[in-house]
């Protein structure tokens, strides 16, 4: 498939569960002195999530240019130095606004992934929040009950406020989280290091590629948690990293989202690239490509 057509299903599946398809906002934001770039998804959607403003739709669907430079979603030193961090990327999300939650949520993304793109089951992980006393939160214990209908028990991980309570920014909606991880090694890697052991590791073969948040509070500048007024559906998928799963590729720089950029760069340069992990040519081609991508629609985004 091409990166086109994985796009397009992503948004024909939610389409056929009732979810309104809107475009991306644009990645420089206009009306939110928060934040400077659009980092996810769930930023043109913000004052639904407060309850300031009415949605469109109970459910909606899209695919966000997102920006992560700096504040609190940062990627830029990742860029070029590993194959799946980018400073601009596609982030595909489905929202639910008061309509749908956990189970739900939890049930399109299995459904997506094993049965419209065909992910084996065995490749893939999910990761729970784990509580944290701190802030008086507790285990995810629907989440882990919804993924049990799906998924092995030993294939449910726990994890941590760092990786599995999503917050916006410093202040601003957020909730505990459920991330997706796929493995994507040779069957003699994967006999010799059971995938279980690699999630959250920077391993570049076993990343995470969809995270669903369930959005359930406010963090208000004093730092304290508040309820939101209802509870809402705010998932990302990582849509360079889903093209490098579905296409077989080992990174996402050998997807045709970014080949054409690479030859484009090869052919100006005289250079070839060869898909190095610590090459400092390879390491610049990559970051090359992924800053124009992300200057290009910056500049085009206002
Ligand atoms: N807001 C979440 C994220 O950016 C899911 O869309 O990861």
């Amino acid at each position: 498939m091409t990166s086109q057509e994985i796009r397009q299903q992503f948004l024909d599946f939610f389409k056929s569960k009732e979810h309104l398809i809107v475009p991306s906002a644009p990645i420089v934001l206009k009306d939110d002195p928060t934040l400077m770039f659009s980092n996810s998804g769930m930023t043109q959607f913000k004052d639904y999530f407060l309850g300031y403003k009415e949605p469109k739709a109970p459910r909606i669907a899209d695919t966000q240019k997102c920006l992560r430079v700096s504040g609190k979603h940062n990627d830029l030193d990742d860029v070029g130095r590993d194959t799946y961090h980018h400073t601009m990327f596609e982030m595909l999300g489905n929202w639910s606004f008061g309509d749908y939650f956990k189970k739900e949520a939890i049930d399109f993304a299995w459904e997506l992934l094993t049965e419209v793109y065909k992910i084996p089951k065995e490749n893939l992980y999910v990761t729970i929040f784990e509580g944290d006393a701190s802030e008086n939160l507790e285990r995810d214990q629907a989440a882990y009950d919804f993924w049990k209908a799906h998924i092995s028990e030993d294939r449910i991980i726990n994890g941590n406020k760092k990786d599995n309570f999503w917050e916006m920014g410093e202040s601003g909606p957020c909730g505990p989280c459920s991330e997706i991880h796929v493995d994507l090694r040779s069957e003699e890697e994967k006999a010799k290091t059971p995938g279980v052991q690699l999630i959250n590791q920077d391993h570049p073969q076993v990343v995470e590629i969809w995270n669903l948040v369930f959005m359930q509070y406010n963090r208000k500048a004093d730092g304290s948690l508040e309820n939101l007024p209802a509870k809402h559906i705010d998932t990302g998928m990582g849509f360079e990293r889903l093209c490098m799963a579905l296409q077989g590729k080992k990174s996402n720089y050998d997807t045709d989202v970014f080949t054409p950029l690479i030859a484009k760069v090869e052919e100006l340069s005289g250079k070839k690239y060869e898909g190095i992990l610590e090459n400092e040519k390879d390491i610049a081609i990559r970051v090359v490509v992924d800053h124009i991508r992300a200057v290009a629609f910056a500049i085009a985004d206002g």
